[in-house]
């Protein structure tokens, strides 16, 4: 799998294989994302948690096989060796565009997973239609405890039957911690935000904006690491 992955690509002459289909996808989902998003603006509730919600688990699911086929994404960790370009461009302005990319993209796939949630908890049907609930949403003990325990559950199990180097059992507990931090986030965010549908609005549009983001910063780092600055070994 990661000998196909590091295969020649389609899009620029020094891309892999893994690093095209990546920016390919990048451009489907965040356009069904925007699209996702008109359709909220406009009301159509029940469309926009269609489209948002199928098109977040296949970017989760792509993601995730991305992960486990590679290590990392394929712009994420090229390291000095991948970048072709001088010193200074690349610790002055490709690594910190790099950053910034990873940041939005980590960041965007927990926001991903707590607003389908959020979705779904503050909005009801009516006539085949989805609308937003305008009350104080909050989350109760019992779902704290269940949702921690579930957690620790999962990722525990996860460790015991994958098992291998310490650095995975760092991912599954950094894993049971980001959960951990979401539920609390929520608890703050239930005193400062109570409105459900108020919630869903301000940190579906945040979401939003950090695709946006992650697509503008993946596209520069492309364009830089596969058509500007290609690694030099691939040159040679
Ligand atoms: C990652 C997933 C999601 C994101 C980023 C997101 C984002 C948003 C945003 C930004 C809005 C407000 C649009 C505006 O008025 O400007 C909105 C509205 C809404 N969302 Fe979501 N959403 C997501 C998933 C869901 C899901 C899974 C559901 C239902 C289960 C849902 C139900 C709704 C409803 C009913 C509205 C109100 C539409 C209206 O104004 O009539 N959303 N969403």
């Amino acid at each position: 799998m990661k000998e196909f992955l590091m295969a020649p690509g389609f899009i620029s002459p020094y891309g892999t294989f893994g690093a095209d289909l990546s920016s390919v996808f990048a451009w489907i989902f965040t356009l069904l994302f925007l699209y996702g998003w008109q359709l909220a603006k406009k009301g159509k509730g029940q469309k926009h948690h269609l489209v948002t919600l199928w098109g977040m688990v296949a970017m989760i699911a792509y993601f995730t096989a991305y992960y486990l086929a590679r290590s990392l994404g394929a712009l994420s960790l090229e390291g000095k060796e991948g970048f072709g370009g001088p010193e200074w461009l690349y610790d002055k302005v490709f690594s910190p565009i790099l950053t910034i990319h990873v940041t939005a993209v980590s960041l965007g796939l927990i926001l991903a997973v707590y607003m389908i949630i959020l979705g779904f908890r503050a909005s009801f049907i009516k006539d085949r239609e989805r609308f937003l609930t305008a009350s104080p949403l909050k989350m109760d003990e019992t779902w704290v405890k269940y949702t921690l325990y579930g957690a620790a559950i999962l990722f525990g199990l996860a460790a015991f039957l994958r098992g291998g180097p310490y650095q995975r059992y760092m991912v599954y507990l950094s894993g049971f911690l980001i959960v951990a931090l979401v539920v609390l986030g929520e608890k703050g965010l239930e005193k400062w935000m109570p409105d459900g549908g108020t919630r869903h609005r301000k940190i579906g549009a945040f979401t939003m904006s950090l695709y946006v983001i992650a697509l503008f910063t993946s596209t520069i780092t492309y364009v830089m690491l596969y058509y500007l600055y290609p690694a030099k070994q691939i040159l040679q």
